[in-house]
């Protein structure tokens, strides 16, 4: 039986959302990272703070550590898009916690821009990781003031495109049952 971490960054709970089908459809352990240092609760802050941190190559502290990550074999990787790039919390993760030889899942949400260049820079810094085909779909648009889009009739389909993905992988058999694991934060 494979082990499963399922690991995400979420502002405004898209991607929770879109971790939480994932966690019910697989099992495994749920960890959401969160930086020693909170981000700005105003939108233009954050986006200027993402911005130097970017530009500086700056690898934020986390609030996160997860325990002994060598005993999975399999860490589905989610996050936002912001500035078209992956997060730097979760290059901070990346750097933190070796996944040499693992399979490595990544899975997004964004604003309608898609995924930029993040599920390349997950392949660029995951070394020795089996990088398989990430998921990725639209959630809120927190410049617009829509945070949370994942619910409701929304969420039911992000469900039905997230079973598919996992189909198409081969982490899911068309016939598996949902079966949920241990949720820790
Ligand atoms: C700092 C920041 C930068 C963002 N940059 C982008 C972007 O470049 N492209 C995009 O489509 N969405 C962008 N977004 C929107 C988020 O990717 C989108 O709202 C996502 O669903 C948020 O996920 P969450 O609710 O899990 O935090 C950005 C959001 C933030 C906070």
């Amino acid at each position: 039986m494979k082990r499963i971490l399922i690991v995400y960054l979420s502002r405004t709970s898209n991607t929770k959302a879109v971790a939480e089908i994932i966690h019910d459809a697989v099992g495994g352990t749920l960890a959401r990272l969160e930086p020693k240092t909170p981000y700005p609760e105003n939108y233009g802050a954050i986006v200027a703070q993402v911005q130097r941190e970017n530009e500086t190559d700056y690898l934020p502290p986390l609030a996160t550590r997860i325990a002994n990550v060598r005993q999975y074999d399999t860490v589905f990787v989610g996050f936002p898009t912001w500035g078209m790039r992956l997060p730097p919390p979760m290059k901070s993760f990346l750097h933190d916690h070796d996944l040499s030889g693992k399979t490595v899942i990544p899975f997004n949400t964004h604003a309608g821009y898609g995924v930029g260049s993040s599920f390349e820079q997950i392949k660029s810094l995951c070394t020795g990781c089996n990088v398989l085909q990430g998921f990725s779909s639209r959630g809120g648009a927190e410049r617009d003031g829509i945070h949370l889009a994942i619910e409701g009739k929304r969420r039911d389909e992000v469900r039905g495109e997230v079973l598919a993905w996992l189909q198409g992988i081969g982490v899911l058999q068309p016939r598996d049952r949902s079966r949920r694991g241990a949720a820790v934060r």
